[in-house]
């Protein structure tokens, strides 16, 4: 088979709900990914920051392969002898009590969700049904009905209503703005520390501090979104972390299985997650045994290899060189780790092409909103695989 063949067996019985680049990806290690023809490319995306730890980590495909022959599944109707050990890792990791494990970002998102709005009657006392979340314009959450909802996205959000309307949406950045839009009712503040699908959106230094104080002073519950930029990404551990704060509500997935396995998590003290009860909230798969097991081997491997610390170095030396590209068609260059956007001018024609011309080039890089590149390779790269990247962008941008 061809290019072209797995292309039309992918849509002929696929749903049409995205638009890949027309590469098909065989085998990966690494920074690294073959096509079917042995066309090497460096992984610019790492899985939309799922691949933090490169494509088939020998760890965790030895984690994984061994879970697989021993337990797969026991819902958490039974116990596994796998989970506790997730529980406590991610825990002592993120410096929280107590972690609810479930499978997909929006899943967490979700769970968060829950939690605010049943923390918000049973403990800070809101009327039943008047629950009021404050989430931020030009957000990613995910792409359930109640998260697209709130999204400022119209292809994300239109046709797709009813939606619920107890979700506040103010300006991404603005403390002041949050502060203002505070009632009797919020029971919280869903924000990301960086937009990521956004278009790599930063806000000012000082933002999440103040976001932090008002929700303390209001009794409001912080919920960070950090399924993007958490587990390394921004070099920190955590986004949150670049500000010296802390959420009430730590909502974490992608890099969680090192990309091996859908896993998330939500964090939180007891005095929040409590609110969760036997039968109030559950999901089949999360907390499974391969996703548990998983877990622990990506959060080890995060420490062992010090991602974090390379994310900061080889991130700093990436943008740092990227900066010097003189090009007229590069509007803006931002990042933080290895969470890094080009912003291109809207007269160089979408971001896409550009994308299509660094994949010929063997890299693999996506557009994020229209004008945007994003550049968010794996955080094991080398200052060598970094310089890779950087010679393909000066060829594209230069000519
Ligand atoms: C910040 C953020 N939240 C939530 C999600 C949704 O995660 P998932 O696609 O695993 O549902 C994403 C995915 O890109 C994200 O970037």
């Amino acid at each position: 088979m061809n290019i072209t063949d797995y292309i039309h067996l992918e849509n002929k019985y696929g749903a049409n709900n995205y638009s890949p680049l027309d590469v098909v990806i065989k085998k990966g290690q690494g920074v690294f990914i073959w096509d079917i023809n042995g066309k090497r490319y460096l992984d610019c995306l790492a899985g939309y920051s799922a691949l933090n730890h490169g494509h088939c980590h020998p760890k965790i495909i030895r984690t994984i392969i061994k879970q697989l022959g021993r337990l797969t599944l026991t819902s958490r109707a039974f116990r596994n002898d796998q989970l506790g050990f997730f529980n406590k890792k991610v825990c002592q990791i993120t410096g929280f009590k107590k972690v609810l494990p479930m499978n997909t970002g929006a899943e967490a998102v979700e769970t968060a969700i829950k939690l605010a709005r049943k923390w918000g009657y049973e403990k800070k006392g809101i009327e039943k049904n008047k629950a009021e979340i404050i989430v931020c314009e030009n957000n990613f959450h995910g792409r359930t009905t109640t998260i697209v909802g709130f999204s400022s996205d119209s292809y994300s959000r239109d046709g797709f209503g009813p939606f619920t309307d107890s979700f506040i949406k103010v300006k991404f950045g603005e403390a002041k703005a949050v502060e203002e839009n505070i009632t009797g009712n919020t029971a919280a503040v869903l924000v990301e520390p960086i937009q990521g699908e956004g278009g790599i959106i930063i806000p000012e230094d000082g933002y999440l501090k103040r976001v932090r104080k008002i929700c303390t002073e209001n009794n409001v519950l912080l919920m960070l979104d950090e399924i993007q930029t958490g587990l390394g990404r921004t070099g920190k551990m955590f986004a949150y972390e670049h500000e010296h704060i802390k959420p009430d509500v730590l909502i974490i997935g992608k890099a969680l299985s090192g990309g091996a396995y859908p896993i998330s998590a939500v964090l939180a003290d007891d005095k929040y997650m409590s609110v969760f009860t036997p039968g109030s909230h559950g999901s089949t798969y999360g907390g499974n045994p391969i996703a548990a097991a998983v877990g622990v081997s990506a959060l080890e491997i995060i420490e062992e290899e010090k991602l974090v610390e390379n994310s900061a170095y080889v991130g700093g030396y990436l943008l740092r060189k990227l900066k010097t590209i003189n090009s007229p068609i590069i509007k803006n260059i931002r990042g933080r780790g290895l969470l890094i956007g080009i912003e291109l001018h809207r007269r160089a024609g979408g971001a896409r092409r550009y994308c299509e011309m660094l994949m010929d080039i063997g890299l693999l890089c996506k557009e994020s909103h229209e004008n945007v590149i994003r550049l968010t390779p794996p955080l094991i790269i080398t200052k060598n695989e970094a310089n890779t990247i950087l010679d393909a962008f000066r060829k594209v941008f230069k000519n």
